[in-house]
């Protein structure tokens, strides 16, 4: 059972400033609800309890969010505007926060690596909360990696085909097709150059890892803009055993960049005109 969810969230969203000079981006929301919380709510589909965020300064916001707030709390008992707060408190309540703070950017490796106090020896998600994904069809991204994951055993990644020309901006991976959407890595490489990507399967924020990564970590030197690259470690990993890239059913958002987060903003708003017309509709039956 995997029941550790670390959130990568130290990064200072440079991309959406000056809304992020004084609060983190994982706390941006689409419609009313803060990317980290869908994060969340996705690792709670997937059977997970326990999440460790690897926080920075500035970051205070993000544990407030994931707590009571008393004098809310009791401003909105008993009016209307109650059930606002029902699903985050559903949330709490079914889950442990528990923090660390990476006190230099050094790279997605070395943050996951912080995670290592609050992650143990067992096998554990990582969610980048600005990533947003959605499967309307079906299971949510992270579920369905935990069921390869039972199947395989082994460290998975997940991936989308993306354009040639946006292969630059992810971490790419290549290998052989064991079974439907799923590929037995033997290349990966951190943001390549189209004419150096090995693929046009692009790494997207959601990894099963086995906590034996935490070791290749320590062994990776950095790599790509000098920093720990977890796709170096991977790769490691990959080579002395089997990590696993997995085609993912759903949608993702790139929600770090403008273009991605409007796209997340105008999904998400036309899904729940559809829920609310849904429901008007059966009141009125
Ligand atoms: C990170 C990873 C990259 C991956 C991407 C997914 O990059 O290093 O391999 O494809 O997340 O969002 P970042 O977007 O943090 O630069």
């Amino acid at each position: 059972m995997i029941k550790r969810c670390l959130f990568p969230a130290a990064g200072y969203g440079t991309r959406f400033l000056p809304a992020t000079k004084a609060m983190p981006k994982e706390m941006l929301p689409v419609m009313a609800k803060p990317l980290i919380q869908y994060g969340v709510e996705e690792a709670v589909e997937a059977g997970m309890n326990i999440m460790a965020i690897i926080t920075g300064r500035g970051k205070r916001a993000i544990e407030d969010h994931f707590d009571v707030s008393f004098e809310l709390e009791h401003q909105i008992y008993g009016t209307p505007k109650e059930y606002l707060l029902q699903e985050i408190r559903a949330l709490i309540n079914q889950c442990t926060f528990t923090y660390t703070r990476q006190i230099e950017m050094k790279g997605l490796g070395d943050a996951i690596y912080k995670g290592r106090v609050l992650i143990g020896d067992e096998p554990f998600a990582v969610l980048l909360a600005d990533d947003l994904c959605t499967n309307e069809d079906g299971d949510g991204i992270l579920s369905q990696m935990v069921r390869v994951f039972n199947k395989y055993r082994c460290s998975i990644v997940a991936v989308q085909e993306v354009p040639m020309d946006q292969v630059h901006k992810y971490g790419v991976v290549a290998g052989k097709e064991i079974d439907e959407g799923l590929y037995m890595i033997d290349n990966m490489v951190e943001k390549p150059k189209a004419d150096e990507a090995p693929s046009n399967l692009a790494i997207i924020g959601r990894y099963i890892l086995t906590p034996d990564i935490f070791e290749l970590i320590e062994q990776t030197e950095p790599g790509k803009g000098g920093e720990i690259q977890i796709t170096d470690a991977l790769m490691a990993q990959a080579k002395k055993g089997m990590v696993i890239a997995y085609k993912f059913k759903g949608k993702r958002f790139d929600c770090g960049s403008i273009d991605g987060f409007v796209e997340a903003t105008n999904y998400f708003y036309e899904q729940s005109k559809k829920q609310n017309t849904k429901k008007t509709e059966k009141k009125s039956q």
